[in-house]
């Protein structure tokens, strides 16, 4: 392997970035017409991808599915849905489903401010400068007006300012604490270039005022930043229904006993720390798929949400249940911030498909629905746990993974799916009964051997 260290990797375009990759690794000469595979014909289609990121080389496949039956506050939509993991979407499904004859989702809004920080040093007299800070803040709104102009046209804008001295971090640190409401936009621009300027006005107001003394005009802006921690942009979803309905076909009894099965389950996810990672894993499953189809910063959503999960000191689930005068109510409870305009959901032509999906949906709505889809997707999870287990569901779609990945015919599919009903599936498993039941067919490999 060539180890040397590359200058200017950005510069170069597409076909001397594949031709660093093959000189490398040793791949095929031909490795650009390969990844070429990968891309869309439509080279304008193909610029937009390329543009959201740096240093494409190809454009990289994730399945784009759909979940219908979603009713959310009546309203009955197809949920788009963006992932890698088979069995996320048809969870997903089955939960829609059985929740669309079990008077679907309900869901609520609690908030939508978004905060940012200013980080900065100054040595001065903290009550002092709390006393100048009326004539401070006054401002940094006169003079950031530029920027929220259009914002405060849409409702928005920025909503307070305040002082925060923390000594206790670093010695003469402060923060500007400032909240915003961004509207439809997940706002991150928006909240970034405010705060930008609130560092050089307030610079500016210690190197000019009056009011500082000479010694004092020094002040140290340490960054500039959101913060993608939002617990006042809340929203709430649940479902719930007789205990009697929990489980189609059975008896009540056998529904109340899964309803107090589901019930120990989520306690255990809420005073365990290892379960509980597993189990918001699997609510992040459903809220990230529909996040990524609608071009929404998953990364920012699961950072704020995990972050949310520890809010009472303890990382803990996120979903609640009730079980009480015959009923279940399951519920979740999430901070998290998005955005229905700007970013890729008004670039990326899959996104934007995903928005008219979903009815074009305000900010609060996608809210709502992304809570849904957590709810969802965790009622599967943990109805398959505490029922059949969940690899069941899981080898299910595994099998069909191997099957591809031995290039197995799709008219042969289906028998071996029969034959592995009863069986545990690995990938040995399979290949042996392929090779013993079809070897005579034989498979011409379809995937190349990049490295060859
Ligand atoms: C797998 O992607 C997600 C689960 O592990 C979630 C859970 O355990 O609740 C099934």
């Amino acid at each position: 392997m060539d180890d040397s260290i590359i200058q200017g990797f950005s510069k170069y375009n597409k076909q001397e970035r594949i031709d660093a990759l093959i000189q490398k690794y040793g791949f095929q000469e031909d490795l650009g017409n390969w990844l070429a595979t990968f891309e869309n014909e439509d080279v304008a289609i193909q610029k937009i991808i390329d543009e959201l990121s740096e240093n494409p080389v190809s454009s990289f496949h994730v399945p784009f599915s759909l979940a219908p039956n979603f009713v959310v506050n009546g309203k009955n939509l197809f949920f788009p849905l963006v992932s890698e993991e088979s069995s996320v979407v048809a969870a997903l499904c089955n939960a829609a489903g059985f929740w669309a004859r079990h008077g679907g989702f309900h869901a609520e809004v609690l908030g939508t401010e978004k905060k940012g920080h200013v980080h900065f040093c100054w040595n001065g007299n903290p009550e002092y400068l709390q006393s100048l800070f009326p004539e401070i803040r006054s401002k940094l709104l006169a003079e950031s007006a530029f920027l929220t102009a259009k914002m405060e046209e849409r409702g928005g804008g920025i909503i307070s300012i305040e002082l925060k001295l923390l000594p206790h971090i670093l010695p003469n640190y402060y923060q500007l604490d400032a909240c915003f409401e961004t509207c439809d936009a997940m706002g991150a621009n928006f909240i970034n270039s405010c705060l930008e300027q609130f560092g050089k006005s307030l610079q500016e107001y210690f190197m000019t005022s009056e009011k500082v003394s000479t010694g004092q005009r020094d002040c140290e802006i340490i960054m500039a930043i959101l913060s993608n921690y939002t617990p006042e942009s809340r929203v709430r979803a649940w479902v719930e229904c007789p205990v009697a309905d929990l489980l189609d076909g059975k008896s009540e009894a056998e529904c109340m006993q899964f309803a107090l099965k589901f019930e120990q389950a989520i306690r255990i996810s809420q005073a365990d720390v290892s379960r509980a990672v597993t189990h918001n894993k699997g609510i992040f499953n459903g809220i990230d798929a529909l996040a990524v189809a609608t071009g929404n910063d998953f990364r920012a959503i699961e950072a704020c949400g995990h972050a949310f999960a520890s809010r009472n000191g303890q990382y803990s689930g996120l979903t609640e249940v009730q079980i009480q005068d015959g009923k279940f109510r399951f519920s979740i409870e999430l901070a998290l911030a998005v955005g229905v305009v700007g970013g890729v959901t008004a670039v990326h032509p899959l996104a934007k498909l995903a928005i008219r999906i979903l009815d074009n949906p305000t900010a609060k709505e996608l809210m709502m629905y992304l809570a849904v889809a957590g709810l969802a997707s965790n009622f599967g999870a943990v109805k398959a746990l505490v029922s059949v287990g969940i690899q069941q569901g899981h080898m299910k779609m595994h099998l069909s993974n191997i099957m591809n990945q031995l290039n197995i015919p799709e008219g042969r599919q289906a028998e071996i799916q029969a034959y592995f009903q009863d069986k545990t599936v690995s990938f040995s498993a399979v290949e042996a009964y392929w090779q013993k039941q079809f070897s005579h067919e034989g498979t011409e490999s379809q995937s190349r051997n990049i490295s060859s």
